[in-house]
């Protein structure tokens, strides 16, 4: 067996697996304009609990401690990860519509930070604008006035595809300056696959990189290495499970290695071992978790427990574990994992969950929503 530092999904919707498979293979705008959003309109906060549920089952059965969530109805999204003991960083996912949306919507994650900020340990709460494209400038600066003055970081989507960046209507520098979003006590930029990499990005950012969702969108690739080079903070995340397909941080730690490699025409380039502190520390600390990601003397018991007896991890050794979790291992070696000392998944089974009426109450939830 080998003990590793607990995967952090840095960026994903965990409800979207209500939706996978809807609108497959269309372009951002399309996917979300026809497919996505009207179908997300039927959601109710009892189908975004159980999807949530659903969701955790298979982060925790991947070795999974902690996820980044932006969407909606996040109360019911604390709920079940209070219930089950997982560890969750939540923002409210804002967005402009009818007048008074966006403020409604700000007080609603002002609450949600209000009344779940800290709890148990668990949970941390961010402002979540969604995106420069779904929230007007104006709106943002207000949003990072809020965080400023509550102490909260700014979980947001920025230039996952190139028209997102031809229509920002300034260079992305300027736009994170005049938002305020450089002000808050820290920022995470999921995709960021357009933000040029000479960009100045000061201490408090980190960039999620979500390689196989870009890469399924067709969104382009983020330009990894050179923010390594430059030492800026980078996490990974799957993004949604309608458009990953999948939960899985193997599966994005073993794209990340690959996926650099080739574009840059350099095997020395994102090390495995980079690409594990990406999955595990730089996660945690992006959303203001401390003590946890490394096993340290002292750090939280954020555990993954890989079954190394398997005939992928012949020649494995304290020297090449990271190369071979990485490059031959995958989700199907997870034994076990622990959150905070205590076993959420061992041996294929939830301790603190009830599989059967999870995935009962999902399929009804998509049932509902498909119709
Ligand atoms: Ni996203």
């Amino acid at each position: 067996m080998a003990v590793l530092p607990g995967f952090v999904n840095a960026h994903t919707h965990a409800a979207m697996v209500l939706l996978r498979g809807l609108g497959e293979e269309a372009p951002l705008m399309e996917w979300l304009q026809q497919k996505i959003w009207p179908v997300e309109d039927k959601l109710t906060p009892e189908y975004i609990y159980w999807g949530t549920l659903s969701a955790m089952l298979e982060m925790l059965s991947t070795g999974t401690t902690c996820f980044a969530d932006m969407y909606f109805e996040m109360d019911r999204v604390a709920e079940a990860v209070l219930s089950a003991g997982m560890r969750a960083a939540i923002c409210r996912g804002i967005t402009a519509g009818e007048p008074g949306k966006i403020e409604r919507s700000l007080q609603n994650n002002l609450d949600l930070a209000e009344k779940y900020h800290g709890r148990e340990g668990l949970i941390t709460v961010q402002l979540g604008p969604h995106a420069p494209y779904t929230v007007p400038l104006d709106s943002m600066k207000l949003i990072s006035q809020e965080a400023k003055s509550h102490g909260l970081g700014v979980h947001f989507h920025f230039l996952e595809t190139e028209g997102e960046l031809k229509n920002l209507g300034m260079t992305p520098e300027k736009y994170l300056e005049e938002s305020g979003l450089l002000n808050v006590p820290y920022l995470t930029l999921a995709h960021a696959v357009w933000l040029d990499p000479a960009t100045t990005v000061p201490d408090n950012v980190t960039l999620i990189h979500n390689p196989c969702s870009n890469l399924k969108l067709g969104s382009g690739v983020m330009p990894l290495a050179y923010w390594l080079d430059r030492d800026i903070s980078v996490a990974l995340g799957t993004d949604g499970a309608s458009s990953n397909n999948r939960l899985d941080m193997w599966e994005e730690m073993r794209t990340t290695a690959l996926l650099h490699k080739g574009v840059n025409k350099d095997p020395v380039c994102v090390s495995a071992l980079e690409v594990l502190r990406m999955a595990t520390y730089e996660g945690a600390k992006a959303y203001g978790f401390s003590q946890k990601g490394m096993i340290q003397e002292g750090w939280v018991a954020d555990l993954v427990l890989v079954n190394l007896d398997k005939p992928h991890y012949i020649g494995v050794n304290d020297e090449n574990l990271a190369a071979y979790i990485v490059y031959a291992g995958s989700s199907a070696d997870v034994e076990g994992t622990m959150i905070n000392g205590k076993w959420l998944y061992k041996n294929g089974q939830f301790p603190t969950l009830d599989k059967e009426e999870i995935v009962q109450k999902t399929i009804a939830a998509r049932d509902a929503i498909t119709q």
